[in-house]
């Protein structure tokens, strides 16, 4: 149908054909490596849009090789795999997919918080191995969740959904964000406090802000060491908000109690990773909104921004409507 699109990873199949009918596609077709530098560039060099993932990165060289371009959809409600002032200079939208997303990486983020604070993979590890010898009053005792005090870092979309968990569990909710949520404070009974009360008061804190420039290493050394030794990190947003060294040490000197990581600093991390080697670290390969309906969901949005762009209309979702 004349215009070219490129898709940088396997999507799901009703996404694809969405985009078929309205586009020719070149698909990166395997799903274990993300695309190459040097063929994204290559046939993103006649291509009106690209579907994109978190994990191509579109800077000025990118751009610079596909002058055609009309439109960047990325499947992510992040967008800090793309120079955003770039494409907006170009007058280029950015499409992403929030909303869709919500609930079920708060369930992830939920998921993660219950299975940091019961140790619920290292309890699942010692069965397997066969270490399993005993009952005994002490054995992998953890922390409790129900009346604790959650601290949620970023009370956007993702961070509200969470707090709604939290209030099932009967949990003290405390909140810091750029701006102040009267809202959620009235419909959840969250408490806004700054970040260092937020630190020292949390049995729980979960970051959930996006990754900018001001987020990196949010959480370091100096925050680490205002939380209680009793307390658990989870972190479902972005690594770089985290000082990932600053944060071994934490772990492995009794700063700070245990961990849930969704996400790090450079992606994906290899056995080899330090934080790996601490059995109050739960893992997991940045699948925060990864359910099927979801992915689904995202996919399908992602393929009508990128439709919407290659027509020359507004996109559902965009980060920088400045260029309208
Ligand atoms: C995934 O991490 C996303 O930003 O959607
Ligand atoms: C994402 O959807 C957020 O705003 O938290």
């Amino acid at each position: 149908n004349g215009e070219k699109v490129v898709v940088s990873r396997q999507i799901p199949p009703q996404a694809l054909s969405v985009i078929k009918q309205q586009a020719d596609v070149f698909l990166w077709e395997s799903e274990e490596v993300p695309i190459p530098r040097d063929v994204l560039l290559r046939e993103c060099r006649e291509a009106v849009g690209i579907f994109a993932t978190l994990t191509e990165r579109i800077d000025e060289e990118f751009l610079s090789n596909a002058p055609n371009l009309k439109v960047i959809s990325n499947m992510a409600v992040g967008v800090d795999n793309i120079d955003v002032a770039a494409t907006t200079r170009r007058g280029i939208p950015v499409g992403h997919t929030p909303g869709v997303l919500t609930e079920t990486t708060a369930d992830l983020t939920f998921a993660l918080l219950l299975a940091s604070a019961r140790r619920v993979v290292e309890g699942a590890d010692l069965v397997r191995q066969g270490n399993w010898k005993t009952w005994s009053p002490m054995m992998m005792t953890g922390q409790d969740i129900f009346g604790a005090t959650i601290g949620i870092i970023g009370m956007g979309r993702i961070g509200e959904a969470v707090a709604k968990r939290a209030t099932g569990f009967s949990m003290r909710i405390l909140y810091h964000n750029r701006t102040r949520r009267p809202e959620v404070e009235q419909s959840l009974g969250a408490t806004y406090c700054s970040l260092e009360e937020l630190l020292k008061q949390s049995d729980f804190v979960v970051v959930l802000t996006p990754s900018t420039a001001e987020t990196h290493h949010l959480i370091g050394k100096k925050e680490l060491h205002l939380m209680k030794s009793t307390a658990v990190l989870i972190n479902t947003s972005r690594g770089s908000n985290v000082d990932e060294k600053a944060l071994y040490g934490a772990l492995q000197d009794g700063v700070i109690w245990g961990a849930g990581l969704d996400v790090f600093e450079q992606e994906p991390i290899g056995a080899d990773h330090p934080l790996l080697s601490l059995e109050n670290v739960v893992p997991l390969p940045h699948i925060g909104s990864a359910s099927i309906a979801t992915r689904t969901n995202m996919a399908l949005l992602a393929a009508k921004n990128l439709i919407a762009g290659i027509q020359g209309e507004k996109l559902l979702h965009t980060v920088n409507p400045e260029v309208y």
